[in-house]
């Protein structure tokens, strides 16, 4: 795989900090512990990691209110670990991505009282716009200056002001600290949403055929995200990330609604974002109809020269076993080999690989502050039965999909997710093949990547006929795979063929 290239050929892999590995025994999740687990995702065949926030934060929003965007969180470990983390995984071939959150900051990072001009203020309550964790007005009164500051998301994480120059500036400082120090790039957190309407005007209301999300709030989002101005910004950062060697990546979060919207991200095709997420996928259900459109609307929205990304689960949106799946393993394989197998770089969140379930979080253990709670996608990494967790900060109750088992268990869902990721490595054609869509059965979706690959999924309860020629390189069924496809998908089941058809 050419090294330039790694981000559009390789699997990407997510890791919540605070619940991947704990090396002290304190329930809390730590760098250390990422460095004692990436033997583990090496031998899964994962090319890079991607950490949510390791920054010093109060919590509010568990690492997304930033303190100190040079620093580390105590809890999480030191600025060495995060150098040893860059060189311990290089020695792996595995890069590492930080998670920077340019809109806002924490209401006690310093900035906010030594220089509010940083900050969006008001004297009073401009605009409708309202918080999208709990759809209170998102403007706050704060006492001590007696004005009212803006926040897109919790009272405590107050949007910044990005009018002001003084903040690309510091921002620009920041990317250059992290890079320096040999991260592979960032994840941007929310950028769709750093700028917002120059006069701060009001939304308007949320129309029946809008997303759930605006429904709920009761308004669109036409001033307070997607204004033009982010697109010099992300072309200014995109230069400075090819100023490295190799090139440094940004992987954008873009809650953009309209896939074309989304796809403005990526600018002319290589001039703004690398890779830009889209959640149409994620909150689509596990159907095949519905998952396809989303896919041929991406395909076809996509600007030339840009490359797509997936990802099923991540610490918002829970996990794809679950919300696609309802527990059922056959589908959470189809998930995966969706994910693995569409065209685009595939993000796994931790513990995707084991088909791990949102975990059990009764509500005196709640901890997360937006609604509705997203604690349950963040429970703790199963690395063992015995779960290998003391007293975590997050509850481990089911330890029965976990590591330890699955590594030994040669038809488990972990070793499905390496023999896919394996299969990327061998078949060019998955790695990179466009996508071409095949005629179906109304519950079977089928793809050709390139010329000698076929990827089908029978999400249906009913087994299913699918006229395509190849040779089973993996189904979701590990009874199957070796021989030739003879046009038969049991309900539930996944195969990816190879081998060409007239041959
Ligand atoms: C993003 C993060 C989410 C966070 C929010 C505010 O959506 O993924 O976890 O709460 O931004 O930073
Ligand atoms: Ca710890």
């Amino acid at each position: 795989m050419a090294e330039r290239r790694w981000w559009r050929e390789g699997v990407l892999y997510q890791i919540y900090p605070r619940s991947f590995a704990d090396s002290n025994g304190d329930g809390i999740g730590d760098l250390c512990g990422v460095i004692d687990r990436l033997d583990h995702l090496e031998w899964l065949g994962i090319d890079g990691i991607w950490l949510s926030p390791i920054h010093p934060s109060p919590n509010e929003d568990w690492g997304y209110d930033v303190s100190d965007y040079l620093g580390v969180h105590p809890e999480l470990g030191t600025l060495d670990d995060v150098d040893e983390l860059v060189a311990e995984a290089g020695r792996r071939g595995i890069r590492v991505l930080l998670d920077l959150v340019p809109n806002h900051t924490s209401d006690r990072h310093p900035w906010f009282r030594e220089r509010p001009e940083l900050y969006v203020w008001a004297d009073a309550p401009p605009n409708n716009w309202r918080s999208v964790f709990d759809r209170r007005p998102s403007w706050t009164l704060d006492g001590e200056r007696g004005r009212y500051y803006l926040h897109t998301f919790a009272g405590g994480q107050p949007d910044l002001d990005w009018r002001n120059p003084e903040v690309p500036a510091e921002f620009e400082r920041i990317l250059r600290f992290w890079l320096d120090r040999g991260v592979a790039g960032f994840r941007l957190d929310v950028v769709n949403v750093l700028y917002k309407d120059s006069e701060l005007r009001d939304e308007p209301p949320a129309r029946p055929e809008d997303p759930p999300l605006l429904r709920e709030l009761g308004m669109r989002r036409i001033h307070s995200m997607n204004q033009p101005e982010i697109h010099d910004l992300l072309q200014d950062w995109r230069r400075l990330c090819e100023e490295y060697e190799p090139p440094r990546i940004l992987v954008g979060e873009v809650y953009a609604f309209q896939v074309p919207h989304w796809a403005s991200y990526y600018g002319n095709g290589d001039d703004q974002l690398h890779l830009s997420f889209n959640f149409q996928l994620m909150y689509n259900p596990l159907v095949a109809a519905k998952l396809s459109a989303v896919v041929a609307e991406v395909e076809h929205e996509l600007p030339a020269g840009a490359w797509p990304c997936w990802a099923g689960s991540n610490h918002d949106g829970g996990r794809l076993a679950s919300r696609w799946a309802r527990g059922d393993e056959r589908l959470s394989r189809c998930g995966l080999m969706i994910l693995l197998g569409l065209r685009g770089t595939p993000f796994l969140y931790y513990g995707d690989e084991l088909g791990l379930l949102d975990g059990e979080v009764p509500p005196d253990r709640r901890l997360d502050r937006a609604e509705p709670g997203r604690d349950a996608g963040r429970t703790p990494m199963p690395w063992s039965r015995a779960g290998d967790w003391r007293d975590p900060w997050l509850p481990l109750v089911d330890t029965s999909r976990n590591v330890a088992d699955q590594r030994v268990d040669a038809d488990s869902t972990l070793h499905f997710t390496r023999e896919l990721i394996a299969l990327r490595r061998r078949l060019p054609d998955l790695r990179v093949g466009s996508y071409r869509e095949l005629e179906s059965p109304e519950d079977v979706w089928a793809w050709r990547r390139g010329e000698g690959c076929v990827v089908a999924v029978n999400l249906g309860v009913e087994e299913a006929r699918l006229e395509v020629e190849g040779r089973i390189e993996l189904s979701t069924d590990p009874e199957r795979g070796g021989e030739s496809f003879a046009g038969h998908l049991a309900a539930g089941e996944g195969v990816i063929l190879a081998g060409d058809p007239s041959k």
